[in-house]
């Protein structure tokens, strides 16, 4: 039967997916229905890229940079005005904590400010060259560009890939997440107010295998940036291959902590503990393995567990430390990887609580502390995706450097020692984006560039290296004899 569902945003038009069919919406925190979503395939894949390659050759090509940035802007500041009403639709769809809903959305916000600032600063640049010859290098967009983005931070996501691409001048074809993307909506609909040219922002909703397969294989894209499993990412590289297509890929990780004995351990504690609970684990930059020296280890690990007793984890709007995971298929996964490791012997050392909020329907997980793990067990190499860490001793810098580079992923690291020398040695070789000493920054602000190594993709999204991605040179030789 059909339902009017409206939720693809195709030419500043809402409209239902061309097949009417839906895709039921479920609050992680209850289990219970709160709404649908259009199940948009390949018919309304092809009217989205249509309508952005229109776009892209018109209103938004004709646009000057000033002028983009000045929209980007105007969106960053309506998203503040709405901040909270999007954090509670945040929240309520991906089950996270209000305050980690709120810093979210804040974050969007930055994004627009940020991209819309830099709109007009992005510009190339001249070359020597022969007598009687100019060179000039310009920059200039890559065209259509499609996203397909994850449900961990959905408007997080929209302002990182979103806002970069149509400063550099792209248009854009986004495919949110099934599992949730209601804030996408609420904020395609703000981009539309501020006066986002039709066309330049176009949102299909639908499943992975349909719309997200159809977008990444479209023969009329230029650009693809994907961020989710490595499983998907390849099929994504695949498709992209196949059309010839440039693509950034952030893939997740098991990025480690590694913990040294002249390390302040009350400065880490806290920050070890946050960077695994964030989002209830459901973090690409999440740090899932912690290595501690061995000189230190029962200490600290005492410590740790101690703290990882005192987490709570409830329902979105008690607001406590942990939200639910997104989904019954997220919770046993992470479940999964729990009961395999009990069967291998491996000891529970400490474990977050349930609050009373966390109520049978909603999708709850106790944060765990794990150790000590073998570097090899899967507990130690795969991404879990969930609120587990795993405590992994070393012997000295060497081996802690061995351990921290060998698994396949390699997005970000924190280093804990006061040593300088240590800290430069490691960071340069560490086989990771981002290197954080004395902190951890969960993919850290707007301005840093942030991608992987390995297994953790490839390409940079943030700060100004994203804008690079989202454009291409062009060289101009000009002989003036
Ligand atoms: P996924 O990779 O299937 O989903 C990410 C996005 O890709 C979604 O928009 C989805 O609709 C789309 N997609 C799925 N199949 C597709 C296909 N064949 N062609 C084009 N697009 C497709 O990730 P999923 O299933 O949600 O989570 C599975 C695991 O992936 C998680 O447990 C976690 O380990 C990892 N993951 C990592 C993320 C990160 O931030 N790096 C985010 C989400 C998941
Ligand atoms: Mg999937």
């Amino acid at each position: 039967m059909s339902k009017s569902v409206k939720t693809i945003f195709i030419n500043n038009k809402w409209s239902e997916s061309s097949n009417h069919d839906t895709i039921n919406v479920v609050a992680p925190s209850t289990g219970a229905s709160i709404g649908e979503i259009s199940r948009g395939d390949k018919a309304d894949i092809d009217l989205a890229v249509a309508a952005a390659r229109q776009a892209f050759e018109g209103v938004w090509g004709n646009t000057a940079a000033a002028d983009r940035g000045r929209l980007l802007s105007r969106l960053g500041l309506k998203i503040a005005e709405h901040a909270e009403e999007l954090a509670q639709l945040e929240a309520l769809d991906t089950g996270k904590a209000m305050k980690l809903a709120r810093n979210d959305i804040a974050a969007t916000a930055r994004y627009f400010e940020y991209y819309g600032g830099a709109a007009d600063k992005l510009h190339g640049d001249t070359i020597p060259f022969l007598n009687d010859y100019q060179v000039l290098i310009i920059r200039e967009p890559r065209g259509v560009a499609g996203h397909i983005i994850p449900w961990n931070y959905p408007a997080q996501m929209f302002g990182r890939t979103i806002a970069a691409a149509l400063a550099a001048g792209n248009t854009t074809v986004l495919k949110p997440a099934e599992e949730a993307c209601l804030s996408i909506i609420r904020l395609t609909e703000l981009a539309h107010e501020v006066g986002i040219p039709a066309g330049v922002l176009n949102v299909v909703t639908g499943n992975g295998d349909e719309a997200g397969a159809a977008l990444s294989s479209h023969k009329d894209i230029d650009f693809l940036s994907f961020t989710g499993s490595p499983e998907v990412g390849t099929l994504i590289q695949k498709a992209a291959a196949d059309n010839h297509v440039p693509c950034v890929l952030e893939l997740g990780g098991k990025s480690p902590q590694i913990v040294f004995d002249d390390a302040d351990i009350e400065k880490a504690l806290p920050v070890i503990v946050g960077a695994i609970i964030q989002n209830t684990g459901q973090t690409c930059s999440a740090g899932s393995r912690v290595l501690i020296q061995r000189t230190i280890y029962e200490e600290f690990v005492t410590a740790l567990a101690k703290r990882m007793n005192g987490v709570r984890v409830g329902s979105h709007d008690a607001d406590l430390d942990c939200g639910p995971v997104i989904s019954a298929v997220q919770r046993d996964r992470v479940n999964g990887f729990l009961d395999r490791a009990k069967a291998d012997g491996i000891a529970v050392i400490g474990q977050g609580k349930l609050d009373p909020s966390a109520v049978s329907g909603g999708f709850y997980i106790k944060p765990t502390l794990l150790g000590p793990v073998d570097e090899e067990h899967e507990l130690a190499q795969d991404e879990v995706f969930g609120p587990v860490l795993v405590a992994i001793p070393f012997d000295d810098e060497d081996d802690a450097l061995r351990i921290a580079n060998g698994t396949e992923f390699g997005l970000i690291a924190g280093i804990w020692t006061e040593n300088g020398g240590r800290q430069m040695r490691l960071a340069k070789k560490l086989r990771v984006g981002q290197v954080y000493i004395n902190g951890y920054g969960a993919g850290g602000g707007i301005e840093l560039p942030f991608g992987g190594f390995k297994r953790s993709g490839h390409g940079r999204e943030k700060g100004f290296e994203a804008l690079k991605e989202y454009t291409v040179s062009k060289t101009i030789v000009i002989n003036h004899k």
